[in-house]
């Protein structure tokens, strides 16, 4: 069984990532911690709750960071063209749900639950890093005793969807991604590279929903918006960003990768770009570079693969 903490931003993608994780039986969900990102952490906290309630999630949610790690940053308007206003595609939600949150803030939860299992907590992030960030400095050997990180976020040899040169979950927090891109523990990236090439279309995703349970309809209801939102990318579909991260965590042999350190361009035109220093190129000596850990980047899925195991994992309830 792989322990997982799931960070997101909920979002569409996001949303449909958090049934996959509830219903793959290698997962055992520890939680859900919100941020920032696709809607305000309010909204995105009251998305998570709303969502682990239809569809009886029992995984406690846990609030996080509501800006930048850095406060000087200027906050950006919400993506409500992609994930709607109410960043689940507008569909009917409450505006609050009732159910208690966990009273500690997301990047402590985080903490305290990769300590209880030292060597076992993977955490899947799939919205900016920001509350990874945060708890790597308020504890900095957090990066020792989980086991791993696996994230949907940047891109290297394709262009962004937020700049010329920066996807959006890295570009929404740059300084807390290069913490987490930095810091001594493995991290897989799973960014557009691989996710702008796994598109769900219209119709495979309302077969599975003539086939699914009301959660799955769900899904399908609240991807509408966004599909229409991808026209000017894919043929009546969407990519299924966040989803290609879950996968990752329970089957990396879909996916090809190479190593090596990566950055994250912090301010100017190439403000959230992802840069990865191939492990085997040497260069001169750099100590932007140098001494830095090696991380997995993928370039390359099964694509079909990947979408049979979402639909497959989302169907077998
Ligand atoms: C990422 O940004 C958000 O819109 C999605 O939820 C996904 O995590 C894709 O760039
Ligand atoms: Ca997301």
């Amino acid at each position: 069984m792989h322990k997982v903490i799931y960070d997101t931003d909920p979002g569409v993608d996001d949303a449909m990532a958090l049934l996959f994780l509830h219903r793959h039986p290698e997962i055992d969900l520890l939680g859900i911690t919100t941020v920032f990102g696709n809607a305000s952490v309010e909204t995105t906290t009251r998305n998570a709750l709303f969502l682990k309630r239809e569809w009886n999630i029992p995984a406690p949610v846990s609030k996080g960071a509501s800006v930048t790690i850095d406060s000087a940053r200027a906050e950006r308007p919400w993506p409500a063209m992609v994930h709607g206003d109410n960043g689940l595609g507008d569909i009917d939600v409450p505006e609050t749900i009732d159910l208690p949150l966990d009273p500690r803030p997301a990047h402590r939860f985080i903490i305290d639950t990769v300590r209880a299992h030292p060597g076992e907590v993977r955490l899947v992030a799939v919205g900016r890093m920001t509350n990874l960030a945060l708890a790597l400095k308020e504890d900095p050997e957090i990066a020792t005793l989980a086991k791993d990180v696996v994230i949907m976020g940047g891109n290297f040899y394709v262009p962004g969807n937020v700049s010329p040169v920066a996807e959006a979950n890295i570009h929404g927090d740059p300084e807390a991604a290069d913490i987490v891109m930095t810091a001594p523990w493995k991290v897989a990236v799973i960014g557009l590279d691989v996710t702008a090439i796994t598109t769900m279309s219209r119709s495979y995703l309302g077969e599975m929903a003539a086939r699914g349970d009301k959660a799955v309809k769900q899904l399908d209801a609240l991807s509408q918006s966004y599909i229409d939102f991808y026209k000017h990318a894919v043929e009546d579909g969407m990519m299924v960003h966040d989803s290609c991260a879950c996968v990752y965590a329970v089957a990396p042999e879909l996916f090809s990768s190479i190593s090596g350190a990566v950055r994250v361009v912090c301010g100017g035109i190439a403000d959230g770009q992802t840069i990865v220093r191939r492990d085997g190129r040497h260069f001169p000596p750099d100590g932007a570079w140098d001494g830095l850990p090696s991380q997995v980047v993928c370039t390359g899925i099964e694509s079909e693969r990947v979408l049979d195991l979402i639909r497959n994992t989302l169907l077998a309830a």
